[in-house]
């Protein structure tokens, strides 16, 4: 075979062979040294190569699932709350499509929020599904953004600061705030729920101050109104969720599940619930 100039240090040659499984090939190998250098069959060459390809891809979805895996079980997300997305929220009336719709976007957008801020607040009556979207948006940023979420409430973070002051604590104070501050979106819940004290509305103004500093996403849940939040928690704090593309979204209907539509906890009527316990039925 006589060997071609392809470049002007680079021979190559036509070489043939039998392959056992594909019978006889032509391939063109470089030569070297006077020689054609190793020649193999063309389409068992390429069978490995598409085998080391599907092995790649299959590390990198195993990597991908285990990654996902990490950040689910580290959102500390309310067993309830688990796997909930915005399919499985039904709009109640024109402004709860609307929030829905807000909330899906702000989780469509997530890599924005983390470039320009914002952030949100989800805030008003009881049951009407401000821990489920906010889950819904956590969901999201961890599945299809990959971004680690941390659902909380002051009283949490409170707890968990309070716990690593003790000298047994494996974790500094330091390091706790940062458990806080770090996460690429973190949801604070049930703000107002409880009074909290003054040492624990400090602790959260930080913590929302120092995300907010960083670019980094907080959305507050509350059952008070707009106003009454801001009184407790800040009005700084409030204002630092707007920031960037954030908003704050007013849940102004009945509960979802007072309006019997809560088919996923089928309640007693109201004739069949004792006197005490009629809050607790339809909180
Ligand atoms: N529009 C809705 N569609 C489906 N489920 C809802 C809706 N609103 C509330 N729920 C359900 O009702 C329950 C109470 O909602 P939740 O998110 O805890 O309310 P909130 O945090 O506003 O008090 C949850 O089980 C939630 O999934
Ligand atoms: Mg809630
Ligand atoms: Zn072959």
């Amino acid at each position: 075979m006589k060997p071609q100039r392809v470049a002007d240090d680079v021979e190559v040659a036509l070489v043939e062979g039998h392959c056992e499984e594909h019978g006889d090939y032509q391939v063109e190998r470089p030569v070297v040294m006077g020689r054609p250098w190793g020649a193999s069959c063309p389409e068992c060459d390429q069978r490995r190569q598409e085998a080391v390809a599907q092995q790649k891809r299959e590390g990198l979805e195993r990597a991908k699932a285990d990654r996902l895996a990490e950040l689910l079980s580290q959102a500390n997300i309310p067993k309830r709350f688990e796997g909930f997305t915005f399919d499985d929220y039904e709009p109640v009336n024109d402004k709860a499509a609307k929030i829905k719709q807000a909330c899906q976007r702000y989780a469509d957008r997530f890599e924005d929020r983390l470039q320009m801020g914002g952030g949100l607040v989800l805030c008003g009556i009881t049951g009407t599904g401000k821990t489920h979207l906010a889950c819904a948006i956590a969901n999201h940023v961890m599945k299809e953004h990959r971004r680690v979420a941390l659902f909380t409430s002051v009283v949490k973070m409170s707890r968990a600061i309070k716990a690593s002051y003790g000298s047994k604590s494996d974790r500094t104070e330091e390091q706790v705030i940062r458990s806080f501050t770090d996460p690429d979106l973190l949801i604070v819940d049930e703000i107002g729920a409880q009074r909290g004290t003054e040492t624990e509305l400090l602790l959260a103004q930080e913590i929302i101050d120092e995300r907010y500093q960083q670019v980094r996403p907080t959305i507050l849940i509350s059952n008070l109104s707009e106003s009454r939040l801001a009184e407790y928690i800040g009005e700084r704090a409030v204002d630092r969720m707007y920031e960037g593309g954030g908003a704050i979204l007013a849940f102004e209907w009945e509960s979802y599940r007072r309006s019997g539509k809560g088919r996923r906890f089928p309640q007693p009527g109201p004739q069949l619930v004792p006197n005490g316990m009629r809050d607790f039925y339809a909180g």
